[in-house]
């Protein structure tokens, strides 16, 4: 058993209770290797951000469980030497589908679980969401729960109230279950593709797709039922269109590729939604600029090379989601 505590992390308690006062969002950033954790630590740290490592289950498995941990007990040390001498950084897993997987990440040394029931029927969500949050409280780690189930692109209707989290279930799912935060659908999706061409509107001047809103006024119904709550978005990649672009134009294909605007991410931040989930802007940015130095310099195989310049291209993403569209820079407890 190890404790986040003896790895210098955090859990996610006091980050969100001062972004939601603050009126801004913690990035939660996903990582499966070294170079996504060093552009995250450097951005954040450069910025005196909080900031959330989250871990799926499929990072578990490509970067080894053990590996990752070492990692984010090393990401604290590079923040601090980077000159962050307070950095306030959470290790959470993401979409946990399991109280298995959850104990294993909290005695592993992670400072905050998602346990992801969302897909299961209401009842048993809730037990398993409490199973979840007993272990974890134990040892100070915060649950994030789920209620509602995102959006995708295999939906007819992307905006179907169905998919929405219902407010008014919101109260008794939080109490009964004792979460920290809770995740909730309002049309945010995960992936590069979170609407179709004809879920979306074309905007007649630029010919660009333009998704649907998200609907703000559930968001605006939950927080009156759970005032003060931390509410939590995932599937927030706004899929920017240069990155798109770079992709196709050095031999990429992704057609019609649409996230969520960068404003409404901006609206939302200043809510209570306190956590913002960002993994596929990563993964653009990185395969972007990978592909680019490939095709400017094809001879080029010593991949620091070409995972120097993505990185890069990462911290400049993230510095940019921190400063311009969730607004936790400058906000760590101790400057
Ligand atoms: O929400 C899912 C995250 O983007 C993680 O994706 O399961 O492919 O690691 P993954
Ligand atoms: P994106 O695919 O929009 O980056 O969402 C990531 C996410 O929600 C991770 O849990
Ligand atoms: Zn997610």
């Amino acid at each position: 058993m190890v404790s986040y505590k003896q790895l210098g992390l955090v859990n996610t308690k006091e980050m969100f209770a001062r972004a939601i006062n603050g009126g801004y969002a913690i990035p939660a950033f996903n990582f499966n290797n070294m170079e996504q954790l060093q552009a995250i630590i450097k951005a954040s740290a450069d910025l005196k951000s909080p900031v959330i490592l989250q871990v799926s289950a499929g990072a578990r498995k490509y970067a080894n469980q053990t590996l990752l941990q070492y990692m984010a007990q090393g990401a604290v040390e590079y923040a601090k030497e980077l000159g962050c001498a307070h950095p306030e950084i959470a290790l959470h897993l993401d979409h946990g589908n399991s109280f298995e997987l959850c104990k294993s990440c909290v005695d592993m040394g992670f400072s905050s679980v998602m346990i992801d029931g969302s897909a299961l029927p209401y009842e048993e969500n809730i037990a398993l969401t409490k199973k979840v949050v007993e272990y974890a409280h134990q040892f100070d780690v915060t649950v994030e729960g789920e209620l509602g189930v995102l959006a995708g692109v295999e939906d007819d209707v992307v905006a179907a109230e169905s998919h929405y989290t219902k407010p008014e279930e919101v109260i008794d799912f939080v109490s009964r279950t004792g979460v920290d935060s809770l995740a909730i659908s309002i049309g945010t999706s995960h992936g590069a593709y979170k609407f179709t061409p004809e879920q979306c509107t074309r905007d007649p001047k630029t010919g660009k797709l333009v998704p649907p809103p998200l609907a703000f006024d559930v968001l605006d119904a939950i927080m009156v039922k759970l005032p003060g709550f931390p509410i939590v978005l995932h599937g927030s990649s706004s899929v920017p269109q240069e990155y798109v672009d770079m992709i196709n134009e050095y031999g990429g294909k992704l057609p019609d590729a649409v996230g969520i605007p960068e404003e409404q991410l901006r609206k939302a931040s200043k809510s209570a939604v306190c956590k913002i989930n960002i993994d596929s802007d990563s993964r653009l940015a990185f395969t972007a600029a990978v592909r680019k130095t490939l095709a400017e310099k094809p001879g080029e195989f010593d991949p620091r090379k070409y995972c120097g310049p993505a990185r890069d291209e990462m911290e400049k993403m993230y510095k940019h989601k921190i400063t311009e569209v969730l607004g936790s820079d400058n906000k760590l407890a101790q400057l």
